[in-house]
């Protein structure tokens, strides 16, 4: 009887998967290719250096495209943001900094969703990058996870027309909104990034609708300042861990 009930523990017990391999604190990340990561990217290839703060931790998951949990490491959007040479972005430097800080959170699990140049537009209600991002995060909490935040960075693809830029702060209420929604998450914090600088004409006002909004629990971080690859168009390595420390504040103050 005993051997019986021992042997029927045993059998449960291997049912149950192992904590480590499912995230307790679930984020977005999302936007375009600053987002995604080109930091280390110079004629198309990465330079394939990972600073210390963006180093594989045992409590940092990533979602691959096909929808199972792995042990994060650069690029975080290698097979998401297809058809280019992903590098460094800010995830993995958040990531490092809030698990070191608050071990509350247990395992981070990132869902990287982030493709580069694309527009606010292409994120809306329906769109494919929007039921992407539904899609991967509804499948990042099967195993028990809660997601904690989405981060965004994106709008440079909205400067370079002044109606794009003007219609830009209310699409992307009507964005926060629709995904909250959807996440059955309606505080869901947010937190996105102010572009520094861009190609556009219209920076100033998408600045602006970044930096202007106002709708509870989303912040805005602002990358002016932060350095620039030779391009002219993507931040640096180095950048993005100053930025990925920067969400990171934001996102403990939350
Ligand atoms: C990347 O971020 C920098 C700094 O905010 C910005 O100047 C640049 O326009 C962004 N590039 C893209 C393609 O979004």
């Amino acid at each position: 009887m005993l051997t019986f009930l021992f042997l029927a523990l045993l059998a449960h017990a291997q049912l149950v998967i192992p904590t480590s391999s499912q995230p307790n604190s679930i984020v977005i990340l999302a936007g375009q290719s600053n987002m995604s990561g080109r930091g280390g990217v110079i004629n198309n290839i990465w330079d394939g250096v990972v600073p210390p703060e963006c180093r594989p931790n045992p409590k940092i998951l990533r979602l691959t495209s096909t929808l199972t949990w792995v042990p994060a490491t650069e690029p975080l959007h290698k097979d998401i943001d297809n058809y280019v040479t992903v590098g460094v972005g800010p995830g993995m430097a958040f990531a490092n900094s809030v698990v070191a800080r608050d071990p509350s959170l247990g395992v981070v699990g990132l869902v990287p969703c982030a493709i580069g140049g694309t527009a606010i537009g292409q994120w809306s209600r329906g769109s494919f990058l929007y039921s992407q991002l539904v899609r991967r995060a509804s499948a990042a909490v099967q195993g028990g996870g809660k997601i904690k935040a989405m981060l965004w960075y994106q709008g440079e693809a909205d400067t370079a027309s002044s109606e794009d830029a003007e219609l830009y702060k209310g699409r992307l209420e009507k964005f926060f909104g629709d995904v909250r929604s959807d996440l059955n998450s309606p505080m869901l914090p947010i937190i996105q990034v102010a572009l520094a600088s861009g190609q556009g004409l219209n920076i100033e006002k998408v600045r602006e609708a970044q930096l202007g909004l106002n709708l509870p629990n989303v912040k805005c971080v602002d990358a002016k300042g932060l350095q620039l690859e030779p391009d002219y168009v993507h931040l640096t390595t180095q950048a993005q861990v100053q930025l990925g420390k920067m969400l990171a504040d934001s996102f403990l103050h939350t």
